[in-house]
């Protein structure tokens, strides 16, 4: 079998101080609101997986359909010998690249789940054991220190989870992302488009219920390891879809008047009836836009593909 690392990149405790910090800052600030990395325990990462497998949440089915179309295209182009993904999750849809990378020497998964970069990289170097596999638990929005491996570099951020970041945080990671390419490298991004309004919310608020118990999940991560007291039922789920900055908002909206305690922070939370957290934001994009924010930090967008309805977009940009 090939050789399979996990590294973690932040101190044991730096995922429960980071955590303090985010709920004592998005809890006591109004609106509040809710970084949505704290959906991905174990449960909120499977969670995921059967959101992409819904049949109102065509993002993860339309990203497919171009990697099945243009990965052989996608592995001449950037001729890497390592593969990064931020944000790999299952690692499933990466498959159809890693098919069309035979000489790839090692992939580099970097995801907040421990569960699900482990699932992953365990399936993975069963079935390729030609195939380095360093998985990395790790924070995309922080310093990243990438192991020393073989370039060129393709860097692939996919499942448009780069609208979760507001358009200030996106320009900072970018930048970031961009000081990890040397001359030749590459960056594969993955971006869900503006449509029609009601395709938008229905791909955040399923008929199943399976995103409403997603978005519930944070509060239930949030109890477990800060000792709060949130009652998820307690709470609805909201999906609206914002025309002006061209993206999907996910809250949680208060049934009555509650306070919340957080033991762990000391903290009592109050809560108006319907008052709103925000979890997620989801920004949908457009080409010019995507071509514009990869120009700010020195990228040159190169290809783009879509597929063959128009909803998702993928594209390859070169760091000259
Ligand atoms: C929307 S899912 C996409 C998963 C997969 N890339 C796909 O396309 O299906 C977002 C993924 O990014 C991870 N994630 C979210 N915020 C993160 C952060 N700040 N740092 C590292 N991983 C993060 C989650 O654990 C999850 O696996």
């Amino acid at each position: 079998m090939s050789p399979f690392h996990v590294t973690r990149t932040l101190p044991e405790n730096a995922t429960d101080a980071a955590l303090r910090a985010d709920v004592l800052e998005g809890l006591t600030r109004m609106p509040k609101t809710l970084p949505p990395k704290w959906f991905y325990d174990a449960r909120g990462s499977e969670l995921f997986e059967r959101i992409t497998e819904l049949p109102e949440y065509y993002p993860t089915r339309a990203e497919r359909e171009i990697l099945v179309d243009r990965a052989a295209e996608i592995a001449s182009a950037s001729g890497a010998r390592t593969l990064v993904e931020l944000g790999s999750g299952s690692s499933d849809k990466t498959r159809h690249l890693l098919d069309a990378m035979p000489g790839l020497h090692t992939y580099v998964p970097v995801d907040v789940s421990e569960s699900a970069l482990r699932q992953a990289g365990e399936a993975l170097v069963a079935e390729r054991p030609d195939l380095h596999v360093h998985a990395l638990i790790a924070d995309f929005t922080a310093r990243l220190e990438l192991p020393a491996t073989p370039g060129p570099r393709l860097v692939a951020f996919l499942g448009g989870t780069i609208g979760n970041l507001v358009p200030v945080e996106r320009a900072a990671f970018l930048a970031a992302v961009r000081a990890l390419l040397a001359p030749g490298d590459a960056l594969l991004l993955g971006t869900d488009l503006v449509k029609d309004e009601g395709v938008l919310v229905a791909a955040y608020d399923d008929a199943a219920g399976v995103t409403a118990e997603f978005n519930k999940n944070v509060l239930r991560v949030v109890d477990r390891e800060l000792g709060a007291d949130f009652d998820p039922d307690a709470f609805q789920h909201v999906a609206l879809w914002d025309a002006e900055r061209e993206w999907i908002e996910m809250r949680l909206r208060a049934r009555g008047a509650q306070t919340v305690k957080i033991h762990a922070l000391d903290l009592a939370v109050d809560f108006a009836d319907g008052e709103e957290l925000r979890t997620e934001v989801s920004a949908k994009f457009r080409m010019d836009g995507v071509r514009a924010e990869l120009a700010a930090v020195g990228l040159e967008l190169t290809r783009w593909w879509t597929d063959r309805e128009g909803r998702f977009a993928l594209s390859l940009s070169l760091a000259g």
